[in-house]
């Protein structure tokens, strides 16, 4: 069935490779069905790492995450949460380059922070997320 999921284009890799990783999305078959681009509040940010809140890079992320826009998308597709994991790659770009070349975060990623993309980890944390840009 059709399934939607929450991703995100990080600040670092908007001033970069925007233009090609939306080109890859919509290859890859996904159908955006909102896009805005906004930075994102400290708030917003903590509040959707709140699982990673207490771990030693919090503190970096959040400030990896707030430091210009965010390109903040409803991707829908079948199996879409899978499906945006999968075209994303590994958390850490030295592995995603090793084991998932074709992976946006194998091109397009600068380090583990700023590692181009986010997405949901499963239709919980998408239904979370979904809720916190202020207009979705
Ligand atoms: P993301 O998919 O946005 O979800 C949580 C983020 O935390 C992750 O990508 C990385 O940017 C960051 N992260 C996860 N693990 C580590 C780590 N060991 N060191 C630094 N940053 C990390």
């Amino acid at each position: 069935p059709e399934e939607q999921t929450f991703a995100l284009i990080k600040p670092e890799a908007v001033k970069t490779h925007k233009d090609e990783i939306i080109q890859k999305v919509k290859e890859a078959g996904f159908s955006i069905s909102k896009v805005k681009e906004e930075a994102l509040t400290r708030e917003m940010a903590a509040q959707f790492y709140k699982d990673h809140e207490g771990k030693p890079f919090f503190e970096d992320l959040v400030n990896c995450m707030t430091q210009g826009p965010s390109v903040i998308m409803v991707l829908s597709k079948e199996n879409a949460v899978e499906e945006w994991r999968k075209l994303m790659g590994p958390t850490d770009p030295e592995e995603a380059k090793r084991t998932c070349p074709e992976s946006i975060r194998a091109q397009f990623a600068h380090d583990i922070l700023s590692n181009a993309v986010h997405g949901s980890s499963n239709i919980e944390a998408a239904a979370r997320s979904l809720l916190v840009p202020s207009e979705f």
